[in-house]
């Protein structure tokens, strides 16, 4: 169980907005630091800081050990066999660009298909079109249904010897689905095409085991589970890291350079061109030791209950259409929603007025706001550190956006 204590653990979580307690419930865009987190940053700065890999003095050391056992937690926190097949980029962006140069460069061929779905996150959709415009590649997308639910009949038929990768969220960051990709990689495989999972919406959610979910390649980032923006990785079987040509050429990355050719050095360092983002890869490790003392067990089943409560709360607010699956088994505390008559940004406006933080617009989703047949929405998103409280706020929050934006009877006739 999450203790309600683990908010004292927050020192923003006690500040003021606009004389009102803040209520944050945009963790789905950036989570909040726990004081442990913010303190070993400090700590990096004022201690340890140097270059890593580098260095032969003691300082140097001491950052290079911290920066290895981070990578060592966090291949260990997504379950991982070994430190080396993680490789920190600056964010899940980054990572699943990363594939989408260096492994589509070197794999996609014309007419070769990618297969994405129709809620992607546009960082697993532009790189792929980039990718595909560059190789006369074509992308095939799995709809999803009124539940927000991918509907595997259609992947099923997507699927053909011609299907190369198939790439997709485990969580949406909209829908709050997650997908089930244990099923949509087995199937991959059988068609003889790797998986991509874009899991910035999950691993800092639920428990996430790579050689479980059956994925090839798994992004991840720091700032949405507890730790520092700047700071991502990819992860992916040793076989295929061991296989793929560089990303970025640079400084650390190489075993002999010539003038006119250089060899490079093995996996993860291959990928790790120049000076990393040292002070935010190693906190990232503390964040994942956080929650983890926590249990990412006991998280996922905080998140069921409060998302069970919201979507019931919520059902109560007239005029209030939430998207996405109804039974929380299938989705996260991702909740977005649209109020008859208000537009998404003014009831954000609103909201925090109140004191609450809620994201609106479209999240990096166009296509799957198209296909909602929306814009815009509202989002409201969840995590460790909110409670019931936080919920009854938001509808609150909402009666009074209601109440502002009600239709005002016309002014009797004299
Ligand atoms: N991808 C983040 C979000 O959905 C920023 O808000």
């Amino acid at each position: 169980m999450v203790p309600e204590s683990v908010r004292d653990d927050f020192p923003i979580l006690s500040r003021t907005v606009h004389g009102k307690r803040l209520v944050y419930l945009d963790s789905a865009a950036t989570s909040q630091k726990p004081r442990r987190v913010i303190d070993a940053l400090v700590r990096y700065y004022t201690t340890y800081n140097a270059n890593v890999h580098r260095g032969i003095y003691e300082m140097a050391e001491e950052a290079t050990r911290r920066y290895e056992e981070s990578r060592a937690t966090l291949a260990a926190f997504i379950g991982a066999r070994r430190p080396e097949e993680l490789v920190f980029t600056r964010s899940t962006t980054e990572a699943i660009n990363l594939v989408a140069y260096a492994w589509g460069r070197a794999t996609i061929r014309s007419g070769d298909e990618i297969i994405l779905t129709e809620m992607e996150h546009h960082s697993n959709l532009v790189p792929w079109q980039l990718l595909a415009a560059e190789k006369g590649a074509k992308l095939r997308f799995i709809p999803f249904d009124g539940q927000g639910q991918l509907q595997l009949d259609v992947y099923e038929r997507l699927l053909s010897p011609r299907t190369k990768l198939v790439a997709l969220a485990h969580q949406s960051n909209v829908l709050g689905t997650i997908n089930p990709v244990k099923e949509i990689a087995a199937r991959a495989h059988a068609a003889g095409a790797k998986v991509l999972v874009d899991g910035a919406q999950s691993a800092p959610h639920m428990p996430v085991n790579v050689a479980d979910l059956g994925a090839d390649f798994f992004a991840f980032s720091g700032h949405k589970m507890c730790g520092p923006t700047g700071a991502g990785a990819i992860w992916a079987r040793y076989e295929i890291l061991d296989a793929m040509p560089p990303f970025h050429g640079g400084g650390e990355m190489i075993m002999l350079v010539q003038l006119e050719t250089s060899t490079y050095k093995e996996p993860p360092h291959k990928f790790e061109a120049g000076t990393p983002n040292i002070g935010d890869c190693i906190v990232w490790g503390e964040a994942a030791d956080y929650l983890q003392g926590i249990g990412m067990g006991a998280i996922r089943e905080h998140e069921k209950r409060l998302t069970a409560y919201a979507l019931h709360a919520l059902g109560d607010v007239p005029g209030l259409a939430v998207f996405g699956p109804r039974d929380v088994e299938d989705r996260g505390g991702v909740v977005a929603f649209t109020l008859e008559g208000v537009h998404p940004h003014d009831v954000a406006q609103v909201l925090d007025q109140e004191g609450i933080a809620v994201r609106a617009g479209h999240h990096c989703t166009q296509p799957l706001h198209r296909r909602l047949g929306v814009a815009a929405t509202t989002r409201a998103s969840m995590y460790l550190y909110n409670t019931e409280s936080d919920i009854d706020a938001l509808v609150r929050g909402l009666h009074v956006v209601r109440k502002l934006f009600s239709p005002r009877p016309a002014p009797a006739q004299r």
